[in-house]
């Protein structure tokens, strides 16, 4: 049987302003992801993915609904807990990599287990093996301003699944990279869910960086609106994927054709 890693049942976020007016920016929202799912996110700029991604990464809290983290509900954990249980179960990879500069490349990676006292040897194999999955083996020891965008986005990739977390959430990963780069991180966030089968909810505008996952949910005006699942074909799938942008409506400017597939 299929575990199921997160779900979530009428998750809605209201945000208030100094001026008393609130805003609904995600509305009762329903979500179930299995062990081992590759899941995008889209929606048109505004639409509440990056509200939806921080209610599900635990860093904010949602004003009503349930949410289950690999059988836990993180809303009853204290801080403390909380802190904890995300260290544990969650990794994260944002657009702008989040990299410290003054560190190498093995030590960012050796970041999350720093507070783990794991003995020397496991930190190293553990190091190696999250390279070896993402093929930056031959840069680890060099400094971060020493490495191409594609290179610090799978740097900070390592360091995300290097604890190996229950769930791997990513914001507009490949945001800030060009389209060389976007294809060879997201093939090394496919190696990552083939392989070691991660479960993945990746955040993106991008129809050419969604075109790898296996399942996409369309939201709009915070509600859930679509939501399509691939076949065995990359390429079609990337058009069945600007089709249902087409119909969803709302900017997807950054379409350009050195996208294309
Ligand atoms: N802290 C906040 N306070 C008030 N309103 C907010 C806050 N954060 C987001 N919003 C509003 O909630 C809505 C959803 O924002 P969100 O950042 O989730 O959109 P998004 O889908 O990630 O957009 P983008 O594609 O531009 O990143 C927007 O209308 C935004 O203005
Ligand atoms: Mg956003």
């Amino acid at each position: 049987m299929t575990k199921v890693i997160l779900k979530a049942e009428g998750l809605s976020k209201i945000y208030g302003s100094q001026s008393g007016v609130m805003y609904t920016a995600l509305d009762e929202i329903r979500l179930s992801v299995e062990q081992g799912e590759f899941l995008g996110i889209m929606g048109p700029s505004g639409s509440g993915k990056t509200t939806l991604l921080n209610l599900l990464s635990t860093i904010d809290k949602p004003s009503s609904g349930q949410l289950e983290i690999n059988g836990v509900r993180p809303q009853t954990l204290k801080d403390a807990e909380l802190a904890l249980f995300r260290r544990r179960e969650l990794g994260y990879v944002f657009q702008d990599f989040n990299l410290l500069d003054t560190l190498s490349i093995r030590e960012n990676i050796i970041l999350p287990l720093a507070m783990d006292k794991l003995p020397v040897d496991e930190i190293d194999r553990r190091v190696q093996e999250s390279a070896a999955l993402l093929g930056i083996e031959s840069i680890l020891d060099k400094r971060t301003y020493e490495v191409s965008g594609g290179q610090k986005q799978r740097t900070a990739i390592a360091r995300a699944i290097v604890h190996r977390p229950s769930l791997l959430l990513a914001d507009e990963l490949t945001g800030n990279l060009d389209s060389k780069a976007s294809r060879d991180v997201m093939t090394s966030l496919t190696g990552l869910n083939e392989r070691l089968h991660a479960t993945i909810v990746m955040v993106t505008h991008d129809p050419f960086a969604a075109s790898y996952c296996r399942r996409i949910v369309f939201i709009r005006d915070g509600k859930l609106f679509s939501e399509i699942r691939r076949g065995s074909n990359r390429q079609a799938f990337f058009q069945q994927i600007l089709d249902a942008l087409s119909v969803l409506g709302g900017e997807f400017n950054d379409v350009s054709p050195t996208r294309l597939p």
